[in-house]
């Protein structure tokens, strides 16, 4: 019924409220016509306040030539409040008969009219210019706030953006792949603890450059000094765990945009998102043996569960590595996409999902994430548990030289 409402309340319904007499059809693509969540403004509050000084028809003119540009949708609430002030203010009490039961749109309409009973038509009107101010200033006061987070990240390693209903969250590392440091998992932590609260209906992670990304940062571990080893192995081992428990945890749908080849852990997260994306170009690496590592982020149980125990072998004891098309065809992707058309095709997917009511995809995220949270936690701290003692194993140590020494013979 709220998206009812929102799709049908023209803008001019409130600016104007002698269109509903007219019953002119809403203006397309108009901002009134757009689907939002609605919003409540704590300015919906003042208007029993009577005002001492009465706003003049001046000012209610000035407000209603505001109202219609406003730059964010106000929301249902709001929008019913206004338009029942401005019928108020210009026709005093509701005498009209109620629309019958079905006609929904209307009778919201109309209740929210006839809510304000006997309201003196001066007040209706100051009520109705308050209002309309307290709707531009808290708008104008979020996008100074918008532009000035625009103008400073608070991310070394990444870049948060907000469109519409969707928020991205770039890996901005591409000299080094878009490896994963140790500041780069707390940033990546941080970052979705933000987006699992905002007002964002879908949340995006993709990498920047060719690579979605090389997997965890193999230089770390070479900088450590003997005495440190002990510490820096258990800290690791703890980084780790709160930074899969944030993708077992995540609230709302996650996506991720595969824009070129992942390695190690970004693969193995892959299985806690709700959407896969890839390009074709993309390539599914998970070289644990080589680097005398073990498996991570829960793939020792998601991997044997998504694409059965000899592929998720294939993949997490022996290496193989996948193309885009059999990472699908294992059902670790969801949808492979040509790289000439990759980042049309899936924003305009994405953005098309976004519009979809947040709370009930929320909610179904939840349900079908929800049967195996316990169990993934409890994988989580055992996969941490066999990859402390892997990281001081020989194996490891070696893997570690030869990737540094690859890199000096470079
Ligand atoms: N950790 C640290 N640095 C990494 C990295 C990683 N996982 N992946 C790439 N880099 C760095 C490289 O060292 C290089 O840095 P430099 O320019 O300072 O020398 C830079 O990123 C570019 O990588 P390069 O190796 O030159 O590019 P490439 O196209 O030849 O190879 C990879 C790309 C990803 C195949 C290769 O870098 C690689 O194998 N990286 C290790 C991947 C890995 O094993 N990850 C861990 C899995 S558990």
């Amino acid at each position: 019924m709220a998206a009812l409402v929102s799709s049908t309340l023209p803008r001019g319904a409130i600016a104007a409220a002698s269109l509903l007499a007219c019953r002119r059809p809403p203006l397309p693509g108009s901002l009134w016509g757009r689907r939002f969540p609605a919003v409540s403004f704590p300015a919906l509050q003042l208007h029993t306040a009577s005002g001492a000084m009465r706003a003049s028809q001046e000012d209610f003119e000035r407000a209603k030539v505001q109202v219609k540009h406003l730059k964010e949708d106000p929301g249902n609430e709001v929008k019913l409040k206004l338009y029942a002030l401005f019928k108020q203010a210009t026709e005093g009490q509701c005498t009209s008969p109620k629309p019958g039961m079905l006609d929904f749109v209307n009778k919201a309409k109309w209740d929210a009219w006839n809510a304000l009973g006997s309201l003196p038509k001066d007040t209706a009107r100051q009520n109705y210019v308050d209002l309309v101010a307290s709707l531009v200033s808290s708008q104008s006061l979020n996008q100074e706030k918008t532009s000035a987070s625009d103008k400073k990240s608070e991310y070394e390693n990444l870049v948060v953006t907000r469109e519409g209903n969707i928020t991205q969250i770039l890996l901005n590392r591409p000299t080094k792949k878009n490896a994963i440091n140790v500041k780069m998992y707390n940033e990546i932590m941080l970052a979705l603890e933000a987006a699992g609260k905002d007002d964002s209906s879908l949340t995006v992670i993709t990498g920047n450059g060719d690579y979605y990304s090389s997997g965890n940062d193999l230089t770390e571990f070479m900088s450590v000094q003997p005495n440190e080893i002990e510490k820096k192995i258990q800290d690791a081992s703890v980084l780790l765990r709160k930074f899969v428990d944030h993708f077992i945890d995540f609230p709302k749908p996650l996506v991720a945009v595969v824009n070129g080849s992942a390695v190690g852990i970004s693969v193995t997260l892959l299985a806690l998102f709700d959407l896969v994306y890839a390009t074709d170009k993309a390539t599914f690496h998970t070289p644990f043996t080589e680097l005398g590592q073990s498996p991570e982020a829960c793939s020792s149980y998601t991997f044997p569960k998504i694409m059965g125990p000899v592929k998720a072998a294939e993949m997490l004891i022996f290496g193989r590595k996948l193309t885009a098309q059999e990472a699908c065809a294992r059902g670790l992707v969801t949808e492979v996409f040509p790289d000439s058309t990759f980042q049309k095709e899936v924003w305009t997917r994405l953005k098309a999902y976004s519009q979809l009511p947040p709370k009930t995809m929320m909610v179904s995220k939840q349900l079908i994430r929800s049967f195996e949270k316990e169990t993934l936690h409890r994988i989580n701290v055992e996969e941490c548990a066999v990859l402390r003692e892997r990281w001081v194993s020989e194996d490891c140590l070696n893997a570690l030289v030869n990737f540094m020494n690859r890199k000096s013979k470079l």
